[in-house]
């Protein structure tokens, strides 16, 4: 018979966290944002970290050299996409190399299970700090082999893997080698794969099932293996969410899309500019490796083509959303991620008290 897994599926917009106490030597201007990359042993380092717990989106309308330049400058990490010829991604990685050669930026790369034999060897030959397994299901034995061809042949190779929504999806991946592990099956702004196919769940649920599952594969193996909330993430706050529900870092994919060096076109309304950001389950991805079915052909969408409002430049953007982080974290009484996470209270919020988060008055157009 079917199993119900207990508890129902929950989103961001549900929870909301509670102030902790504040003490004197908690201030923004103390509070580090660092977090670990890569497995490691507990209580040790992790071999890459991120300065901000921010990654990009493997997807065409995202994660470009620009973005990746810019991101990188800040202390975040972009995973450029894969979906094309292995020659024009090791191109991309290059070009962020090129930068600015006295400021060696860090980038990541999307793989796939079907060529990384191929694919893999030219990236890390370009320079590819880090590399993820790209699946809307990642829990499956194709990835599980990938990880073992990959760490079999570079073991000091930095090699993530997922979607995954559940612990048991996660002690597959980890168990399989994964360095760190995305969760996320159906939340994404531009996804309709809980629509066409019925799987996923809801991002807070997941998130909060698999970060229990790698306290108790750390406390079970001595090995931390960091994961990735990746997708959903509508507001900043939802990021502040994310990380204290022990996320390690996010992925975003409409956050980065709004900014002037994502890759999609920018595009004059009656409301002001938008800009292009469609999902790599669109037909306008046509992306062969997530959703393609086997013998050719999309069979049907998993993703939407559409737009996002403009958000002008990344560098102003990610600074005001870094700066709110800041400010929920001394609210709530943290100075590092990892206090965060230990500490974070967080409150189901009902119907009523999410209208309450609202103004409630007829608000006045901003003068700036
Ligand atoms: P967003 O930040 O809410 O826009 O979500 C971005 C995430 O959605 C990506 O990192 C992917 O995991 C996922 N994604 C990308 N393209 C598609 C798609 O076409 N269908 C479903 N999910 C997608």
């Amino acid at each position: 018979m079917a199993h119900i897994v207990e508890g129902v599926s929950r989103t961001f917009n549900e929870f909301l966290l509670l102030p902790n106490k504040t003490s004197a030597e908690c201030r923004a201007d103390g509070v580090q944002l660092a977090a670990p990359l890569a497995r490691h042993l507990v209580g040790e380092q992790s071999r890459l970290q991120l300065q901000v717990p921010f990654t990009s989106a493997i997807m065409q309308a995202v994660s470009s050299p620009e973005l990746a330049i810019a991101l990188a400058r800040h202390g975040g990490l972009s995973f450029l996409h894969h979906n094309r010829p292995i020659t024009e991604q090791v191109k991309d990685i290059q070009a962020v190399m090129a930068y600015n050669a006295e400021m060696r930026l860090r980038v990541g790369a999307g793989v796939n299970t079907h060529d990384y034999r191929e694919r893999i060897p030219a990236l890390l030959d370009a320079g590819a700090d880090a590399l993820c397994l790209d699946s809307s299901d990642g829990y499956s034995e194709w990835q599980a082999r990938a990880l073992d061809w990959t760490k079999s042949r570079y073991p000091d190779v930095v090699i993530g893997a997922g979607n995954v929504v559940d612990g048991q999806a996660f002690d597959y991946l980890a168990d399989a080698g994964a360095d760190f592990v995305k969760i996320g099956v159906g939340g994404g702004s531009i996804c309709i794969t809980r629509d066409q196919k019925g799987i996923g769940r809801g991002q807070a649920s997941a998130v909060l099932d698999v970060t229990a599952a790698r306290d108790a594969y750390a406390r079970r193996t001595g090995q931390y293996v960091p994961v990735c909330s990746d997708g959903g993430l509508q507001r900043d706050y939802h990021v502040a969410l994310a990380l204290a529900m022990g996320a390690d870092f996010v992925m975003m994919g409409r956050y980065f899309a709004r900014f002037d060096q994502a890759p999609g076109a920018k595009v004059p309304t009656a409301d002001g500019y938008v800009k292009e950001y469609w999902g790599e389950g669109s037909y306008r991805a046509r992306n062969w490796q997530r959703y393609e079915q086997p013998g050719g052909g999309l069979a049907f969408e998993e993703g939407v083509d559409g737009y996002v409002p403009y958000a002008g430049d990344l560098n102003e953007g990610l600074a005001v959303t870094i700066a709110k982080i800041t400010a929920t974290m001394t609210s709530c009484g943290a100075v590092t991620l990892r206090q965060f996470h230990d500490n974070a209270r967080l409150t189901l919020v009902s119907d009523q008290s999410f209208h309450e988060a609202h103004a409630s008055v007829d608000v006045r157009p901003s003068l700036n």
